[in-house]
């Protein structure tokens, strides 16, 4: 006889079967593929569906369930797993010369003369390897050893992008398989764990690598599934019954189709002069991407050839790494000085003992703030990671703790100006010092370097050497009196001939005529770098407009902080910056932007009335987008009104639109015309609005 509750039973079994295919699934789309199809929302009715009938009948829990990916139990150790096929390690190539070395050996061993290779990047993780028995993830392994590494199963389970299942077409996937990858962290993921850390007083990781082998060697489970961590599949270990592909592109074309997370960025060639092209656009490229790589694989691709070519020690002849040069170098932390900014900020950085990153002396490196000291826990006399990537400054990433003395010393920071020896100050909230003094020698020494550099009003010929003797000998005091100046002054200076000092006039005379977006990164306003300079200038058009505007209305302007904000604003409340604003307009420098603001663009001709409420944007917001896109805004409707843009509870407006024929726009048509023109962007404000409503 069926009951009742066998019935019940067997229903729940199918749908939880059914939930589990679908969120698998979504897992893939999500975490793999970086598609989702579905909402959050959506997805955690599923799990929450899912969870219930589990509860309801617990017999139904299997280990490859999705509610199982975090265990609720820490592991008691980790037990040891043995590799049946060793995980080998990698020759690297340093360089062209000994990449072609590697493929010449290759070549001459194989007796082949041309065999396709396959390059992928070399991702900066930690090793695993992840056993499936008929479809099921069965044993998760570290590398340990090569031969015997440990049972981290648990934790790997707590990564989306693993597949808990694998389901293949019948009778072809293996009936045992183990594939190998790299997990890490993102670089995003790695820097808000840090941020986290900090907050927490836990000591910080030095790079995702690090992190991420600790978050997977965790003997909790619940957190290593707190880490933001991901997996790169670049193997097949081995495999039983069933079958396999003969090539390595093959393999991982077939992986990607089983469901596993494959990199997108590999890239087969014939010739070794490619692959080497390769290598080369990577080093650059790679700064790219989210998560950190140190070099590229090159792998044979025939699977015979793998075989027959062997392993020296520990090394495969058939795959070779190009390591590129190092971004991070360990040195010793000699000294940390200050020097002072344009802005008076007081700026410590760190005197190194020189080192070479990829072929750069480094000798010095920014420390950013006395927090970012105590954060990152440097001391004087560490030993510290240095870090150099592209153009920017180097970094000090962190100390090797483990390579103290005792005899290192904390940083204290200076009371006083080392310039100007006027007491500092540290503005409620900021987490830098300042000098306060306006009259401060070094501060106006930076301010007017900055003033004549490249990316501000370029004045050729004004370098810092000038600079300097301009001061020193009262010439000029501040930027606009620059533009005072005549050539009996600059004869007064010192080994200044006639000749260049006309070539110095007629460079101030071209800079008086530099865009409005020019002048105002040039004034050196704290946290206005040239982009947002440039903002600035374009929606408000003048120097005028700004002065008067509120920290409010800058704050509309998409991408305009709180923070920005207010410094701008602070910037033309203070007297001495509106005297020196007044003197370079007297100068004769230029206040305006070229174009008054936004007259030129798609909505040019249109005129706009916003009405109700909108949901992504306060009135003054819309209007600026409006405005920014060429567009007039009004605030009653009239016959000229093209548009009325109606929100919630429009009003009267709607009524008055629709006699005089103005096309409505909903406030959905409004943002999909706004992401049409690549204005729709949230500002600072709607965003803590909309964090702070809690309806995300
Ligand atoms: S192949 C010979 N492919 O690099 C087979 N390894 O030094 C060795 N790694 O322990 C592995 N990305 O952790 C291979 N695409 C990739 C890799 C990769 C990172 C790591 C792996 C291994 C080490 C070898």
């Amino acid at each position: 006889m069926v009951t009742d509750v066998d019935q019940e039973f067997q229903r729940a079994k199918l749908r939880v079967e059914e939930l589990r295919s679908q969120i698998a699934y979504h897992d893939y789309r999500y975490y793999v593929l970086t598609q989702p199809e579905v909402s959050d929302a959506e997805y955690d009715d599923l799990m929450r569906e899912l969870r219930a009938l589990e509860e309801r009948h617990p017999q139904l829990i299997t280990p490859d369930s999705p509610t199982q990916r975090v265990g609720e139990r820490p592991v008691e150790a980790f037990g040891i797993v043995e590799h049946s096929v060793p995980l080998l390690s990698l020759g690297n190539a340093f360089n062209e010369e000994e990449l072609l070395a590697w493929h010449r050996r290759a070549t001459n061993l194989a007796e082949r003369e041309n065999f396709d290779m396959v390059c992928e990047p070399k991702i900066d993780g930690l090793a695993v390897a992840l056993e499936y028995r008929e479809g099921q993830f069965a044993v998760g392994s570290t590398r340990g050893d090569g031969q015997r590494g440990e049972n981290i199963t648990q934790n790997l389970r707590t990564i989306h992008s693993i597949p808990l299942r694998i389901k293949g077409k019948a009778g072809k996937l293996p009936a045992r398989f183990e594939v190998r990858g790299e997990v890490f962290m993102t670089k995003a993921g790695f820097e808000r764990m840090n941020e986290e850390r900090a907050e927490r007083g836990e000591p910080l990781f030095a790079n995702p690598r690090n992190s991420a082998a600790g978050a997977v060697r965790q003997l909790d489970p619940r957190i290593s599934a707190e880490r933001p961590l991901d997996i790169s599949i670049y193997a097949l270990g081995w495999a039983e019954g069933g079958q396999a592909p003969t090539s390595h592109w093959k393999t991982l074309q077939w992986l990607s189709e089983l469901g596993f997370k494959v990199n997108p960025d590999i890239a087969r060639y014939k010739r070794i002069d490619d692959v080497w092209d390769h290598c080369r656009q990577w080093v650059e490229k790679r700064e790219a991407l989210d998560y950190e790589i140190d070099g590229i694989v090159v792998k044979i691709d025939d699977l015979r050839l793998h075989e027959s070519l062997g392993v020296v020690g520990r090394e495969p002849r058939w795959a070779v790494a190009f390591k590129f040069p190092p971004t991070q170098r360990t040195t010793k932390l000699l000294d940390i000085r200050v020097n002072v900014g344009r802005t008076g900020s007081i700026n410590p950085y760190a005197v190194l003992e020189p080192v070479n990153i990829g072929g750069v002396t480094v000798k010095m490196a920014t420390l950013h703030n006395e927090e970012d000291i105590k954060r990152k826990g440097i001391r004087i006399g560490d030993t510290v990671i240095v870090q150099r990537a592209g153009e920017v400054i180097p970094q000090v990433v962190g100390p090797v703790v483990s390579k103290r003395t005792g005899k290192e010393r904390r940083f204290s920071p200076p009371r006083t100006c080392p310039a100007c020896k006027t007491k500092v100050v540290r503005p409620e909230g900021e987490v830098m010092r300042y000098c306060p003094n306006p009259a401060c020698p070094a501060q106006a020494f930076r301010l007017l370097t900055h003033f004549v550099s490249r990316g501000a009003m370029d004045i050729d010929g004004v370098g810092e050497q000038l600079s300097q003797s301009l001061l020193e000998a009262g010439l000029v005091q501040n930027p606009a009196e620059l533009y005072f100046l005549n050539i009996a002054d600059l004869l007064k200076l010192e080994r200044m001939a006639e000749k260049s000092a006309q070539n110095v006039l007629d460079a101030i005379e071209t800079s008086r005529g530099r865009p409005l977006s020019r002048v105002l990164f040039a004034l050196g306003i704290r946290h206005v770098g040239s982009e947002t300079a440039a903002l600035l200038a374009q929606h408000f058009g003048s120097m005028e407009a700004l002065e008067q505007a509120g920290a409010e209305e800058m704050e509309a302007v998409p991408t305009i902080g709180p923070v920005v904000a207010r410094s701008v604003h602070d910037y033309f409340r203070d007297k001495t910056n509106r005297r020196l604003i007044k003197k370079l307009r007297r100068g004769g420098v230029r206040m305006e932007s070229e174009a008054p603001p936004s007259r030129e663009g798609p909505l040019s001709g249109q005129s706009f009335v916003i009405t109700g409420s909108l949901a992504a944007f306060s009135r003054d917001e819309a209007e600026a987008r409006i405005t920014s896109l060429g567009g007039e805004t009004s605030s009653s409707v009239t016959k000229s009104t093209t548009h009325l843009v109606a929100g919630e509870k429009p009003g009267s407006k709607l009524e008055k639109a629709r006699r005089y024929e103005a096309e409505i726009l909903s406030d959905d048509e409004f943002m999909a015309l706004l992401r049409r023109h690549g204005a729709a962007a949230p500002s600072w404000r709607s965003l803590r609005k909309f964090y702070a409503s809690e309806k995300h």
